[in-house]
């Protein structure tokens, strides 16, 4: 995994690019067992909408983006990720707003699943503007971080047509989100699946072009229990 990070910012800096302004972020590799049982975790889900002004580790930001659409078994038709996916065509990206997480700059990062790792596509403090963007919700604005799950439409549109974009990726986001509500849960942490905002807005603050958004999922310590 290294091996090929370095390679990318060999090609990057052939190619005259400055690798130093996007760096490739190697994520630790996530923990495949835990403290907490499902059902525990089930049953102490709940939406969080209060954070304390703790930094969140790398270490949890790799357990959650895992969770919420990371890389799991290999299967016949190449590797699977941690939801389900109609067709397993997996329409969805995600990315991850960063305020304050330990070991990784203000920015917007995005997630690669099949390496678990990231890559800043904006630097800076963005989480003010994304509130903003989510009619004001300001807890986006206190949390330490924030994940965002975006849709590559037309990928299930193409084998499935209006089925797949009006049912099947949505239903594909609400997998990954109750993942990551569970995975926050297990770990004393706190999220909300927020659908409340402008598209037009949250695309601008990501500068998305071929991808919708559907959901925004700060995450952080919870203020109280
Ligand atoms: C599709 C969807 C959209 C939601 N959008 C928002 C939102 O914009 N803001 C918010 O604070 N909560 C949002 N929620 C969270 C719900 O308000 C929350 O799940 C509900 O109040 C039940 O509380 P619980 O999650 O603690 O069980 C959303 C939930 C879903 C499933």
């Amino acid at each position: 995994m290294l091996l090929k990070s370095n390679l990318i910012l060999l090609i990057l800096t052939v190619a005259g690019a400055q690798p130093w302004a996007d760096p490739v972020v190697v994520l630790p590799p996530p923990e495949y067992s835990g403290k907490v049982s499902l059902e525990e975790a089930i049953f102490k889900r709940k939406s969080v909408r209060s954070f304390r002004n703790d930094a969140l580790t790398l270490a949890e930001i790799s357990q959650l983006l895992w969770s919420a659409g990371g890389k799991t078994i290999d299967a016949l038709t190449g590797p699977s990720r941690s939801h389900p996916s109609a067709g397993g065509i997996y329409p969805l990206e995600i990315y991850l707003v960063v305020g304050k997480v330990r070991g990784l700059k203000q920015g917007i990062y995005k997630y690669f699943w099949r390496d678990h790792t990231l890559q800043m596509v904006k630097s800076g403090d963005h989480r003010s503007s994304l509130a903003g963007a989510a009619l004001k919700q300001l807890f986006i604005e206190q949390a330490p971080a924030t994940i965002v799950l975006t849709a590559l439409y037309r990928k299930t549109a193409r084998v499935y047509g209006n089925r797949g974009t009006i049912r099947y990726v949505p239903m594909d986001a609400g997998h990954a989100a109750q993942n990551l509500y569970l995975q926050a849960a297990a770990m004393g942490l706190g999220t909300v699946a927020v659908g409340a905002f402008n598209d037009r807005s949250v695309k601008k603050v990501l500068a998305l072009s071929r991808e919708d958004p559907l959901y925004l999922l700060p995450v952080g310590k919870p203020s109280h229990d």
